[in-house]
């Protein structure tokens, strides 16, 4: 193998040989809370501000936060109630923490804020911390405002049930939340920049997080402007690695993909659409904008993920618009350039099962031009059932959207460091068909498990793209 990430993506691969063999009984008093708890540290609650409709200082981060990462929702089970959140989670585990450093600016005295999720509250350490999240950045330009959000991920609120395979889910759930953040920053008036390339161990340290229990994803820079420069820098490629056994994995490729040294990506040729067949069908998605109105912060307070579809169809109209919502923010009065890694490694793949006015099949999205282009010719339900690992979910979808990826062109670029990257990202559009589909009263779900090759096999994706992600959209039993 020529990089861990391709190691660690093939040994987590599941197969139909080692899904069975790999399923676990959970030990659910073994399970982790998904809330940080301290018993240090001066409680600011951010209810109060939520309430208000001012626009200014605390009233901006309460709504900022709570449309990202709040709760949204109560399902009261017998021993305890599950409080769900804007953004969801595979499992419903929330391994992401968010934290906020703040240099000390009219809203935030300076120091270290943790965001208690169930109280809406932050937790606050005084500490003068803000140039060491400028060391620990590279001084990244972004960072000359006085607020920033880190965002952690727990990793054994994940790994619990995923084994190693939790680092694919735990990074398409940082993605989504980071989908939150972007349309949440815009309806608060903040600018946000993410970065993706800091020293890993110093700004953990800062944090004080444990560093075989959490970790540092990203850093979202809060401000006026954004400013040029790159989002993602690259980590080294491991080379010579020994052989890292199950239950090391998600651990190992972490650790593989930190940072130490400031390296900027290897140059890219610039974006071009993929797999243009001549004599294929192709269907122009061009489409006038999705209506919001004002009800983007209602939709994404309202966000469920759909646990069953009618199996009816959706109209070609619908998935244009959703499509439509996802890659061309630029149409929209939102952020018209949202901060993703690097969106010239992804590709988006949609198998048609039921859209009226579209013949199904497997189809390629060329985003630069709006089309979709036919890869293979089926009505693929039963198949997509089967890849989803039999859930119902893919079988009654009317599409289903795969993101995926050339591993080695990625690791090319940005080293080890790419695996975070793009499943970081293949959240972050998820997150937008998540918000897209809600606000057309479709239903959708994420699904983080499926059999990994097959996937390309049987719907004609070619072999040099990893599959990341798969978003099934339909209409929802009410
Ligand atoms: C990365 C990811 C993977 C998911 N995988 C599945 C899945 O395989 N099957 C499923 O039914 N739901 C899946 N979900 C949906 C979660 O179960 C759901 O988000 C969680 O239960 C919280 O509910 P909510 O989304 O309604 O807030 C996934 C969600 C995410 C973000």
């Amino acid at each position: 193998m020529s990089s861990f990430c391709a190691y660690y993506h093939e040994q987590t691969k599941y197969t139909p040989e080692g899904i069975a063999r790999s399923a676990r009984q959970l030990e659910w008093d073994q399970q982790p809370r998904p809330y940080k708890e301290f018993t240090t540290g001066q409680k600011l609650d951010l209810k109060p501000y939520l309430a208000e409709p001012e626009s200014t200082g605390l009233h901006r981060l309460s709504r900022l936060l709570y449309l990202t990462y709040g709760v949204t929702a109560v399902v009261p089970y017998p021993n305890q109630p599950f409080y769900m959140r804007s953004a969801p989670s595979a499992g419903g585990l929330y391994p992401a923490e968010i934290y906020l450093v703040s240099r000390g600016g009219p809203a935030l005295p300076a120091g270290i804020y943790n965001y208690q999720v169930l109280s809406h509250s932050l937790l606050h350490w005084e500490q003068p911390v803000w140039s060491g999240l400028q060391q620990a950045c590279f001084d990244h330009p972004a960072l000359t405002g006085d607020l920033a959000l880190v965002v952690t991920a727990v990793f054994a609120r994940s790994a619990w049930r995923y084994a190693d395979r939790a680092y694919r889910r735990i990074c398409l759930d940082t993605g989504h939340l980071l989908g939150n953040l972007e349309l949440a920053a815009s309806l608060t008036g903040f600018t946000l920049q993410v970065c993706g390339g800091f020293q890993d161990e110093p700004l953990g340290h800062l944090l004080d997080l444990n560093p075989s229990e959490e970790a540092p994803l990203c850093v979202a820079a809060l401000g006026q402007m954004r400013i040029p420069g790159p989002t993602a820098l690259s980590s080294p490629v491991a080379q010579d690695f020994p052989t890292v056994g199950a239950g090391q994995l998600l651990a190992y490729l972490h650790r593989a993909s930190q940072i130490t040294v400031r390296t900027p990506p290897t140059p890219a040729a610039p974006r071009q659409d993929k797999y243009n067949f001549p004599f294929c069908l192709k269907v122009s998605t061009l489409t006038p904008p999705l209506v919001w109105q004002d009800r983007l912060a209602e939709t994404m307070t309202h966000r469920r993920s759909t646990r069953q579809y009618t199996g009816e169809d959706l109209t070609l109209t619908e998935l244009k618009q959703l499509l439509h919502f996802t890659y061309q923010p630029q149409d929209y009065p939102f952020d018209p350039d949202p901060d993703y890694f690097d969106l010239t490694l992804l590709e988006t793949f949609v198998a048609v099962m039921g859209v009226m006015g579209l013949e199904e099949g497997c189809y390629y999205y060329a985003p630069a031009v709006q089309e979709l282009r036919q890869v293979r010719f089926k009505n693929f339900r039963a198949e997509v059932h089967y890849l989803c690992l039999g859930q119902d979910l893919g079988r009654d979808a009317g599409a289903v959207v795969f993101h995926t990826a050339d591993l080695t062109a990625a690791v090319a670029r940005y080293g080890e460091r790419a695996y975070r990257y793009l499943h970081l990202d293949a959240g972050h559009l998820g997150q937008r068909l998540n918000l897209g589909a809600v606000r057309l009263g479709l239903g959708v779900s994420g699904i983080a498990g499926f059999f990994d090759d097959q996937v390309n096999e049987v719907l004609g994706i070619p072999r040099a793209e990893a599959v990341l992600y798969i978003t099934t959209l339909g209409r929802p039993v009410s």
